[in-house]
């Protein structure tokens, strides 16, 4: 059997065609060493892909295929760097040799402006779609019902709408599902505490809420009085086996957590296609459970039923061993229990096998806190086993922070619902609103408040690695410098106000004219765009976007000090106020991508 994980490692990897500049010097490169080498190339030898240039003084982007190719060529790598500098075509970039044999690209002004002009007309700016589009499922944010949405679920949802976007935007077909918690052991308490002290006018203003208490309050009454578990075991067992007061409860709790979550994604406006919580699977679990045992995949070991490890990978990086005491022991995914449970990792088989099935998903990308590592590693593997293959992806995060570095909670102690952080980042933006333009009229106010606010919470998830832990500060991210949402929504209403100043006038010119180094830098990055937006999603890292965007603003406001717009004339004016208008364009449409509103006055 093949590895799946590295057979499918990029299966929604870019390959755009001539519109990136990358691409197309990577291609040229590909050229002139077969012109250079001929028959001497080794035909195993792939050209490595152009890359931005690491310090900007010394080129636009560089090359170190001379380095890599060179020894098995018998030349030194600088020689070989001539031979080819020489061979290439030199329409799109002057080159120039550095240090050991990099090769650096420096783009022609001209080409720098034929690319904006075309972005000028393109509402993808300069973005192709994929040539392979794939069906892609994501799974994110993922809540339970009845326990506490924690700050982890805010991750998963923000990122996971993010890829949602992206892979939308790049022409995949994509479907995001939320895999709630909706068939858990807390519903033995939850049932319990339903029928003994479940307030019923709490239900109805925050269900949600009033879920959390009766949960919270039943697990805590179990810890004084033991008799009390057994009932509320009782109860889960009723519901198990179909009991129709039950089932009954259950519906409701299911239907008011959603009109709950729904109302809370509406405020970030984040949809799902499905809602396909773990109790969509509950009839598949058993047969399942067979067929594994049935394929010799799973068997018995002390009455429950194991997979184990089948010693495909080295011990280092099988999921289903650690190490303890200096020796390999087996942890295996425990797929059902000695009394006929069934687990977390049962219904995920159950839901991939329903993915692959039914929505034909090519790829399913899982984003899901780190802790859950071992699990879909697990996952994946007996996939793997089971000969499915495919792009699985546990897109993992690390966790948030308070300032003291320690989980992010409240001062209460209680882990932070997503509700109080929208509420908290909407009225402290109201604020920043009230200060920046207190004469504005108050429903402007407040869209713009939530524009801000919503924005500050996405942008300092996105702007992160999302594998590193990072530190929840509302100042920091609500700032009107640094890299954060109101920055550049903020950089984006001046470019704006530019406009307004004309009555918003503007039609794109035929040509521009790059001189003056501030509009060389930002026409530079405005192109580059079109190589950002897919390397983004490839390696699923909203960070890159934020990054860029972040950059971006910053090289308008040096363009925006360094050249006059509008008091400039003829060709000059026409260029600078073409760099303006894709500079806004590219920020919208950019942070667009991560759900992220740009008020046109704030
Ligand atoms: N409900 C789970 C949790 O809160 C997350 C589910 C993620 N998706 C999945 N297919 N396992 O941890």
């Amino acid at each position: 059997m093949r590895n799946i994980a590295l057979e499918n490692a990029r299966v929604c990897v870019y390959k755009g065609g001539d519109m990136t500049i990358p691409n197309e010097l990577t291609e040229q490169l590909g050229r002139a060493l077969k012109t250079v080498l001929g028959e001497t190339l080794p035909s195993d030898f792939t050209v490595p892909a152009v890359s931005v240039a690491q310090d900007l003084r010394f080129g636009d982007y560089q090359s170190n295929v001379a380095m890599m190719l060179a020894k098995r060529v018998g030349m030194n790598p600088r020689e070989l760097a001539t031979k080819l500098m020489e061979a290439m075509e030199d329409s799109l970039a002057a080159t120039e040799i550095a240090g050991p044999g990099f090769i650096n690209f420096r783009i022609r002004p001209e080409c720098l402006a034929a690319r904006a002009e075309k972005m000028l007309h393109d509402d993808r700016l300069g973005v192709d779609k994929v040539q392979q589009p794939k069906t892609i499922v994501i799974d994110f944010s993922a809540p339970n019902v009845a326990k506490p949405m924690h700050v982890g679920h805010i991750r998963s949802t923000i990122i996971g709408d993010t890829l949602a976007r992206l892979a939308r935007f790049l022409g995949h077909t994509v479907i995001s599902d939320n895999h709630i918690g909706d068939w858990g052991t807390q519903f033995g308490m939850i049932l319990w505490g339903w029928k003994n002290i479940l307030n019923q006018e709490e239900l109805e203003k925050n269900p949600i809420d009033a879920l959390l208490d009766v949960y919270k309050t039943v697990n805590l009454k179990c810890k004084e009085d033991e008799t009390l578990l057994p009932l509320c075991k009782a109860e889960l067992v009723k519901l198990q086996g179909g009991d129709e007061e039950n089932l009954a409860i259950w519906n409701k709790c299911i239907a008011v957590t959603k009109t709950g979550l729904q109302k809370i994604y509406d405020q970030l406006d984040i949809r799902f296609d499905y809602w396909l919580g773990e109790s969509a699977y509950n009839d598949a679990l058993a047969p399942l459970v067979d067929k594994l045992l049935a394929d010799g995949i799973a068997r018995e070991s002390d009455g429950a039923v194991c997979v184990f490890s089948d010693g495909y990978h080295k011990p280092q990086e099988d999921p289903f061993l650690v190490q303890k005491d200096g020796e390999w022991v087996p942890v295996p995914a425990i797929i059902r229990k000695a009394d006929g449970g069934f687990l977390y990792a049962t219904t995920d088989l159950a839901t991939l096998d329903y993915r692959t099935e039914n929505f034909k998903a090519d790829a399913i990308w899982y984003v899901v806190g780190a802790p859950q590592e071992k699990h879909f590693k697990q996952i994946f593997d007996i996939e793997r086993m089971r000969g499915v293959s495919g792009d699985f992806r546990h897109v993992a995060f690390g966790s948030i922070l308070g300032k003291d570095r320690r989980p992010f909670k409240t001062r209460s102690g209680d882990t932070v619902s997503l509700q109080d952080v929208i509420d908290e980042a909407i009225e402290r933006a109201t604020k920043v609103v009230e200060e920046k333009s207190p004469d504005m009229p108050e429903d402007e106010k407040a869209s713009v408040a939530k524009a801000v606010g919503v924005g500050a919470i996405k942008f300092a998830e996105l702007s992160q690695n999302r594998l590193s832990d990072y530190i929840f500060d509302w100042d920091k991210m609500l700032a009107l410098t640094g890299d954060t949402a109101p920055y550049l929504q903020n950089s984006y209403v001046r470019v704006r106000s530019i406009f307004r100043k004309i009555d918003g006038e503007f039609t794109a010119p035929e040509k521009l004219t790059l001189s003056e180094p501030a509009e060389l830098t930002l026409a530079r990055l405005l192109v580059r765009y079109a190589e950002v937006v897919p390397a983004t999603l490839d390696d699923c890292k909203p960070n890159l976007l934020a990054a860029y965007l972040y950059e971006l603003a910053k090289a308008f406001h040096s363009f925006y000090e360094a050249c006059p717009v509008l008091r400039s004339e003829g060709d000059t004016r026409a260029t600078r106020l073409a760099l303006c208008e894709l500079t806004s364009r590219v920020l919208k449409q950019g942070m667009g991508l991560f759900g992220i509103t740009m008020p046109d006055r704030m």
